[in-house]
């Protein structure tokens, strides 16, 4: 099955997890594109779509979303997986407001969603970033660290391409 891998990611953390996403579903056998959400091309040449976004301020990227809107009435017609990337995974949200996972797995009808860890250097990050990981408005401030849990993210992955093999089988 062709596959599209698509993601939003400031520093590379979430690109990161998109390609090991995308390398499990190649050695299970599927035709995989690894692209920034913003210059995915065309989604309808694909059987099957993983969306994910690092999370900034409590929402997903806006590439991310413009990919989820603008692609909707395709994304809708075909199996879709999303995922976020962010430091506070682990925390629950601070607010009953379904986050931007939860809102775009129920616009897209996601077949599953998952919120991985993110990772962060702070060294790296630009002077905003700088700034804003510290606001008053975040419940924490964000330190350097990576929370990717790699056997966590393969195992999605490995979900994914067993419902893909299960499909192309049905
Ligand atoms: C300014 C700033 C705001 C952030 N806000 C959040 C947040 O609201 N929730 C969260 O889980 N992570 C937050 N993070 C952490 C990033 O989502 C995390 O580092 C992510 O893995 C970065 O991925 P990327 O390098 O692909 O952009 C924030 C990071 C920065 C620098």
């Amino acid at each position: 099955m062709s596959v599209l891998v698509a993601f939003a990611s400031r520093y590379g953390a979430t690109r990161q997890i998109a390609q090991q996403i995308g390398a499990v579903l190649s050695v299970a056998g599927h035709d995989v594109r690894v692209r920034p959400a913003a210059a995915a091309g065309d989604v309808r040449d694909h059987d099957a779509v993983v969306l994910g976004s690092s999370v900034y301020r409590g929402h997903w990227m806006e590439q991310a979303t413009a990919f989820a809107e603008q692609h909707r009435a395709t994304l809708v017609d075909r199996p879709v997986w999303l995922f976020s990337s962010g430091m506070l995974a682990d925390s629950p949200p601070p607010t009953d407001a379904p986050t931007d996972l939860d809102r775009y797995a129920e616009m897209l009808g996601a077949r599953d969603r998952a919120a991985f860890g993110g990772a962060l250097v702070v060294r790296r990050l630009d002077l905003l970033d700088q700034v804003l990981r510290l606001a008053p408005s975040r419940r924490r401030v964000l330190r350097s660290g990576d929370l990717r849990d790699w056997v966590d993210i393969d195992h999605w992955a490995h979900q994914i391409a067993a419902e893909l093999s299960a499909s192309t089988l049905a």
